[in-house]
């Protein structure tokens, strides 16, 4: 199993935003997890990078295991976080570096790659994901859809073992959409386990092979790919009509 949630409560402050949450994702799978906004799906995608701290339960992702009624040290979020790379809406690029330092900036200093080993690593991303034409501009010179590449090819130096997407797609338009999606199809392929908060059903439908519905900080329904034409709930199944 490359993600196990058991009973995973989150809060901001006094207010529960994850209720008692469980959760299985095999290796090598792709996971979508839908609900409407406020549901808690962003809440639980950070949980999975240790970005939000949950009160109780346990995780094991990527081979690490973690009981959180202990606070987890400084070390062990490090190294979870190598190996669990996250792909954000608003792309989160340093704007100071070109596309080349972005990639090489983190597998150089945390991983200890020389200069030469990440830039071998970082050509082989950037034509996989048809940037490398882009290699010596900065951000701001891209457009959104070569930004969120970017993002991806940058999380994929780290060579994680799940890597997680919150929203990849909302600012982009279908065209560009549409590459994201084959990107995420593409990477499905090999060993990695992803993890994609999306609100587009259409996104959710080509990608998933396991799905998560979630409402008011509870997982509802959880399974493979057949729920979207089963659902086994009423509020999945009016979710998905609508
Ligand atoms: N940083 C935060 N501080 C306080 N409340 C938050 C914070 N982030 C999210 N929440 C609350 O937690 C609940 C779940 O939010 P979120 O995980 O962002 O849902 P979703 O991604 O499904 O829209 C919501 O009620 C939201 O208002
Ligand atoms: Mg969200």
């Amino acid at each position: 199993m490359s993600i196990q949630l058991n009973g995973i409560n989150c809060f901001y402050g006094a207010h529960q935003a994850l209720f008692d949450i469980n959760l299985t994702c095999p290796e090598g799978e792709t996971l979508v997890l839908l609900g409407p906004s406020g549901a808690g799906k962003s809440s639980l995608l950070r949980v999975l990078n240790l970005l939000e701290m949950p009160r109780s339960g346990t995780m094991s992702i990527a081979g690490r295991n973690i009981d959180f009624t202990k606070t987890p040290s400084d070390p062990t979020i490090r190294e979870l976080r190598q190996n669990v790379g996250m792909v954000f809406q608003q792309y989160n690029l340093w704007p100071h570096l070109t596309v080349m330092q972005n990639l090489t900036e983190a597998p150089c200093r945390v991983l200890g790659l020389s200069k030469e080993q990440a830039r071998a690593r970082a050509d082989k991303l950037l034509e996989r994901l048809r940037l490398t034409s882009f290699s010596d501009r900065f951000p701001l010179h891209l457009s959104g859809g070569q930004q969120q590449r970017v993002a991806i090819a940058r999380a994929l130096m780290m060579e994680p073992a799940v890597l997680l997407f919150d929203e990849p797609t909302a600012a982009l338009d279908p065209e560009i959409t549409a590459q994201i999606v084959s990107i995420i199809r593409e990477l499905s392929q090999t060993h990695i386990t992803q993890v994609i908060v999306t609100h587009e059903k259409e996104v959710a439908r080509k990608t998933a092979s396991r799905v998560v519905y979630m409402e008011n900080g509870c997982v509802v329904e959880q399974g493979d790919a057949s729920l979207f034409t089963r659902p086994q709930t009423d509020a999945f199944a009016h979710y998905l009509s609508h």
